[in-house]
């Protein structure tokens, strides 16, 4: 069994197991605080990376991929209620975080009737508003540090019906500030308030970073990428340990040698593999 084929294993023996923090989530209180009154920016992108294959290419095999990977969470997401709050994490950096949660926001946004908001929540190197071609003003650090309403963090982005809150501003310790009372209520805030959308966190590698650990119990499903070569098979057991007690939803194995049409790993998996496209289309 190759180690990838075993870190999959163990995630689909997780998978099942639920945190009870999303029970306090779905119990926070109808009269919030916040302001209904916010402006939020309308940008009109048109973003070139190639990566975003659901733009540039909708019609490829790994876009085509992307959208199994939503049809499937949004099952999983709508048995129980409507457990709309996700992150996407990995073990090391550099393995596709990025790239995932805005393809996957990008399928939904696509599809769907609702805004689908992409939170960047990766405050060491964030990259939404990189990959997404836009100079980023306020952000989630801003609101979380200064108090600022979430609804004027948000930006609108003209590609379908989705939404992104960039980091916002460099804060010294991200750990400190993730384990806050403050993201607490701010992820209870979005539960409640965007609860007919879902809400994507994109964020640092769980290994080197304890933050993700945290944003893991506050949210109702883990996104687990593998790019497959990149962290050891003892790596990828301590990071989904790392996240136990919480919901790991499904593994997108990235950049795979395998064939996207392999099936082996059933719903678990999917298969975001650029360079068979490209030789596919080249052919
Ligand atoms: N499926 C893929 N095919 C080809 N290259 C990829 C793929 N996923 C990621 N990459 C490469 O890896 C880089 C890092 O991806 P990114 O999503 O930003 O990683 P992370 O967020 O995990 O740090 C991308 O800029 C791209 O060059
Ligand atoms: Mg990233």
């Amino acid at each position: 069994m190759s180690r990838i084929e075993k870190a999959l294993e163990k995630a689909a023996q997780l998978r099942n197991t639920t945190t009870t923090v999303v029970e306090q989530i779905t119990n926070y209180p109808e009269n919030s605080n916040y302001s209904s009154q916010t402006v939020s920016r309308t940008l009109d992108i048109k973003p070139s990376s190639r990566l975003l294959t659901t733009i540039i290419d909708p019609h490829s095999p790994v876009s085509e991929q992307y959208r199994k990977l939503k049809t499937h969470l949004v099952k999983l997401t709508q048995k129980d209620g409507f457990q709309n709050i996700l992150m996407v994490t990995s073990t090391v950096s550099r393995e596709g975080k990025s790239i995932t949660a805005l393809n996957l926001a990008i399928s939904l946004a696509q599809e769907f009737d609702h805004t689908v908001l992409l939170v960047d929540a990766d405050l060491r190197r964030p990259s939404i508003h990189q990959y997404l071609e836009f100079e980023p003003e306020i952000g989630l650090s801003d609101c979380l540090l200064d108090g600022i309403d979430i609804g004027e963090a948000i930006v609108r982005t003209g590609i379908g019906k989705l939404s992104v809150i960039p980091a916002g501003k460099e804060v010294p310790n991200p750990l400190e500030l993730f384990s806050s009372k403050k993201m607490q209520d701010l992820v209870k805030e979005m539960k409640h308030r965007y609860h007919d959308r879902y809400v994507i966190f994109d964020t640092p590698p769980l290994l080197p970073f304890a933050e993700t650990r945290s944003l893991g119990h506050l949210v109702d499903g883990i996104v687990f990428v593998v790019k497959e070569g990149e962290a050891s098979q003892a790596d990828i057991r301590e990071a989904i340990d790392a996240v136990k007690g919480c919901r790991i939803l499904g593994v997108v194995l990235n950049e795979s040698s395998d064939s996207v049409d392999d099936n082996r790993y059933g719903e678990y998996s999917y298969y975001m593999n650029y360079a068979k496209d490209k030789a596919a289309a080249s052919s």
